[in-house]
């Protein structure tokens, strides 16, 4: 087991189950402060920032938020309630559009209130009277609140499963690169592409990590070595542009990354960046491993071209951590600040997720390891 962290949930429903807690992670590396989301904006806010961010970790929030804004609400009878529902959980998904884990919480809190709203109402009777729809209301939210905390808690044992399987993929004295920040700070606890390197740190491996700045937002600078110095792993950073030397080197033994979300046949959207390291990767035969729970896995979506990508704004490549403008700024120019890229599944050496290690084919492997589950 991998022991717990001695700092706070990346987030986690309050005691009085009246707001989410998360730690910013814009304020990270320099400051560590819980933020607190009590309405849909702030939430919403929140996401799209990225104060809150790396795939699980937004699905975590979203369901914890759908409870607490249907907690919220003044709904005050069925149909009220269920429109309600829908309309905040489309609010919510609008906040960013790769990472599948958004969508997936979503859609499963809807569906928990819409079997708990059904199963209380075989008559009717309960829609539409005032005492009944209140009974039926705290009937409804009690299996939210079991439903979002059951999500936490499986992301949870995913990282775990997650750090078992990829233990045994590292050796003692690897040098191991990953991209961005698939950490505990990306999840609820552990992380996914660090938890094999967590796992290998308190058995006792020393282990070397070669985190990638990745730009433009820094998570692997500002959050990933972060995480791993503090945990007492042997640490390096490194522009993006130097895997290649790195690699050259032989200092790199397997590379570990996660994932936003990977397609039927195995494409996987990552962090921007990611499909170069694979391609330099295949290069210098190092295998290339991707980290994911399986709300990660998308079989609605039958490759990367499928993928939507999303665009974020062009003052973050720009301005956002120069003292001046470190570009032009005229009618000609222009910025290109895609947030991820699709790596394809021929690059891929093997998918760890918390049922097992995934190979290729898969399109296989990937069906077999959901319907398992
Ligand atoms: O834009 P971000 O910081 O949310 O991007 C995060 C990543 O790309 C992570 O690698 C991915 O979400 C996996 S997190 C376990």
């Amino acid at each position: 087991m991998i022991s717990t962290h001695p700092v706070p949930d990346t987030v986690a429903l309050n005691d009085a189950k009246d707001r989410i807690e998360i730690i910013d992670q814009t304020l990270l590396p320099g400051r560590t402060e819980i933020l607190f989301l009590e309405t849909a904006e702030e939430i919403y806010d929140a996401i799209k920032r990225l104060r809150v961010r790396g795939a699980p970790a937004i699905g975590v929030t979203a369901a914890f938020a759908l409870y607490l804004l249907m907690k919220k609400s003044g709904a005050a009878d069925h149909a009220g309630f269920a429109e309600e529902l829908d309309r905040q959980a489309a609010y919510l998904n609008a906040s960013r559009p790769t990472a599948v884990n958004l969508s997936w919480a979503l859609q499963r809190m809807k569906r928990c209130a819409q079997t708990a709203l059904e199963a209380e109402t075989p008559t009717g009777k309960a829609k539409n009277n005032t005492d009944g729809f209140s009974r039926l209301r705290t009937h409804v939210l009690e299996a939210m609140l079991r439903e979002a905390t059951a999500i936490r808690d499986e992301d949870i044992n995913a990282c775990r499963s997650i750090g078992e399987y990829g233990l045994s993929l590292i050796h003692d004295g690897d040098g191991i690169l990953t991209h961005c920040n698939a950490g505990r700070l990306a999840t609820v606890r552990y992380g996914t592409a660090t938890a094999p390197i967590y796992r290998g740190h308190e058995k006792g491996l020393h282990l070397h990590v070669y985190c990638d700045e990745t730009r433009p937002l820094l998570q692997g600078a500002r959050l990933t070595a972060l995480e791993l110095s503090e945990a007492g792993i042997e640490t390096t950073l490194l522009c993006d542009n130097m895997s290649s030397a790195l690699m050259k080197a032989g200092k790199i033994r397997e590379i570990f990354v996660g994932c936003d979300r990977v397609a039927a046949n195995g494409d996987t959207a990552n962090k921007i960046g990611t499909s170069a390291v694979a391609i330099l990767a295949k290069h210098y035969h190092i295998p290339f491993y991707v980290c994911a729970p399986l709300t990660t896995l998308d079989p609605g979506t039958p490759d990367g071209s499928k993928i939507v990508i999303e665009e974020r704004d062009a003052t973050e490549v720009t301005d956002l951590w120069y003292k001046n403008r470190m570009a032009p700024d005229n009618e000609h120019f222009t910025v290109y600040n895609p947030a991820f890229d699709v790596t394809d599944h021929k690059l891929i050496t093997a998918i760890v997720t918390p049922v097992g290690i995934l190979r290729a084919p898969y399109e296989e492997s990937i069906s077999a390891a959901l319907s398992r589950h």
